[in-house]
């Protein structure tokens, strides 16, 4: 039997309980010598400079090779090892190319069988997001060969003004977000399970331990926040949600609270509260606070959206399609997910996370198109469209962060379909009009290869959320620019002087791996995770 929700702790964080998990071991010596299925060495592509004067392009047998683009710069311990090899590879269509590999079966190199090469492309336009990539092909390679164990060669990564810990992470990162399989109903393909890895550099300076160990801790977050994303509505429940958060919390300086209906009606969130009446499951309100700086220090406040099954409401929605709203918490699985590596990596920070969770079910006692309710600054909202739901349990919540004192807030959800109209599956569109904030977050996103893009808000877009029998409406009056007009609702409970920013995922919360190697072809992203970490690793 498979099945009670689970995925919080280490041994099975990611996992279907039966899949073994991958296993990464640092350490110092000669890669050659390390006991694995494959030895798996970087290649980077030589773009011959062009020497050759004008006219002898088409002649000279050196000028084709020039002509022919790159040819892949393999280190000399390489070439040795490959004897014959060596030329086949530079012979070969193999330039060293981003993207690129070359799998030499039953070589018997040292303490391997087998031997992987990876293109990582040109070494000026290296970045830890090449050996991010690079990891998922490894992986791929690994599990197309139905190899088990590898031995990286940490040596062969090109030599650049990137500190080690950073293309460590990024790396470990890349290894450990590719081995994710949302196994948990289906009986997993152990046959392609990668166990073992070896990281093996000659020297091993202190700064890739410490690229290793934020690596796992990052990468299992995102893999923990694709776990709760990719569960199904009936078995990831508010309550479920709430246990998880709390569970994830264990052995860390997490303190974790789940507000029930009652505690939320008292603290007089009428309007999340509202979104919950159509279902019979019971909201809760989860509440992370982590303590890593002195008191004084304000906390980052992150806020997401927990809705964990959208049918739409009343203004039900479509059928077709209807089965991806259960990513519709991905929002919240991402501030879950992002403060459990936070307290893991103890960070000197303060911070706080806030999700709202519940289902949004067309039941006896939901919500009507035209009803009018109260969210926790007073503020009264016609409710037009049930469908518009996200914004009706973020609102509340907002008004939560505010009394915070927080020196941030930063909110993730699957707020608008608008938005995956505009920017697709690449980016996730932020707003705020903190332009020191908006820098902030593009550092951030930088370093994690999440690609985020700042979109517009503006009075305009708050005057078309303006209501006619109440203060707001939940739906624009105006035409277009849905997700511009959703943030300024939202604007509408944050206090002025707080910078904030909204980023709608529902563009990038799943469905991504047709764009990142390391991300499931179907199934949940775990994206913010790495922004909103490296983000409080900034501060
Ligand atoms: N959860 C949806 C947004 C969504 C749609 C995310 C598709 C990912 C993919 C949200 O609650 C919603 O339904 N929004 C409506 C708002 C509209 C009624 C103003 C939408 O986008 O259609
Ligand atoms: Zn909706
Ligand atoms: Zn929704």
């Amino acid at each position: 039997m498979k099945s009670e929700a689970k995925g919080s702790s280490k041994s099975e964080s990611s996992q279907h309980a039966s899949l073994p998990e991958l296993k990464l071991e640092l350490s110092k010596g000669r890669a050659e010598e390390t006991k694995a299925d494959v030895l798996v060495v970087f290649a980077t592509k030589k773009v011959e400079s062009k020497k050759a004067g004008k006219g002898d392009k088409k002649s000279s047998p050196s000028a084709k090779a020039v002509v022919d683009g790159a040819r892949a710069e393999i280190s000399n311990e390489v070439q040795r090892l490959l004897g014959g090899g060596a030329d086949e590879a530079t012979a070969s269509s193999f330039s060293g190319g981003a993207g690129e590999s070359l799998f030499f079966r039953q070589q018997s190199l040292g303490a391997a069988r087998h031997l992987l090469v990876i293109g990582l492309g040109e070494t000026k336009s290296f970045e830890v997001e090449t050996l991010r990539q690079a990891a998922a092909h490894i992986m791929s390679q690994l599990k197309a060969q139905k190899c088990k164990s590898a031995t990286v060669n940490l040596d062969t990564v090109p030599h650049t003004s990137i500190p080690g810990d950073a293309w460590m992470q990024a790396l470990v990162e890349g290894l450990h977000m590719s081995a994710y399989q949302f196994a948990e109903f289906k009986a997993a393909d152990k046959s392609s399970a990668v166990e073992k890895i070896n990281l093996v550099s000659s020297t091993r300076p202190k700064s890739l331990e410490k690229g290793l160990h934020a690596g796992e801790v990052i990468a299992e977050a995102v893999n923990f926040a694709r776990f709760l994303g990719d569960m199904p509505g009936n078995r990831m429940t508010p309550t479920l949600l709430g246990e998880q958060a709390q569970k994830v919390a264990k052995g860390t300086k997490l303190k974790v609270s789940v507000w029930d209906k009652a505690k939320i009606k008292q603290e007089k969130m009428g309007s999340f509260l509202s979104v919950s009446l159509g279902s019979s499951q019971e909201p809760k309100f989860i509440v992370m606070e982590y303590k890593g700086a002195a008191s004084s220090k304000k906390p980052i406040v992150f806020v997401g959206k927990g809705l964990t099954f959208d049918s739409g409401g009343i203004s039900i929605k479509p059928s077709a399609g209807m089965e991806e709203m259960k990513y519709d918490m991905c929002g919240g699985a991402a501030v879950i997910a992002t403060l459990a590596a936070i307290a893991k990596l103890k960070l000197k920070v303060n911070a706080v996370g806030l999700v709202p969770a519940t289902e949004n079910m067309p039941g006896p006692s939901a919500n009507k198109p035209g009803d009018i309710v109260i969210a926790r600054n007073g503020k009264s909202i016609e409710v037009n469209n049930t469908d518009a739901e996200g914004r009706l349990i973020l609102n509340d919540a907002l008004c939560y962060a505010c009394e915070l004192d927080p020196a941030v807030i930063l909110d993730a959800a699957t707020l608008t379909g608008a938005m995956a109209v505009a920017l697709g599956n690449l980016h996730t569109g932020y707003f705020t009009r903190h332009d020191k904030l908006a820098t902030k977050i593009a550092t951030a996103a930088g370093a994690t290869g999440e690609w985020v893009w700042r979109m517009p808000l503006t009075d305009f877009h708050a005057k078309d959320m303006k209501g006619t029998y109440a203060d707001l409406s939940n739906i624009s009056s105006g035409k277009g620019a849905g997700s511009a007009t959703a943030a300024a609702f939202l604007e509408q409970f944050v206090e002025k002087e707080i910078p904030w920013a909204h980023f709608d995922i529902a563009g990038t919360a799943w469905h991504t791996g047709d764009r990142w190697p390391y991300n499931p072809r179907k199934g949940a992203s775990g994206v913010m995770v790495r922004t909103f970490v490296q983000f409080a690793m900034n501060e």
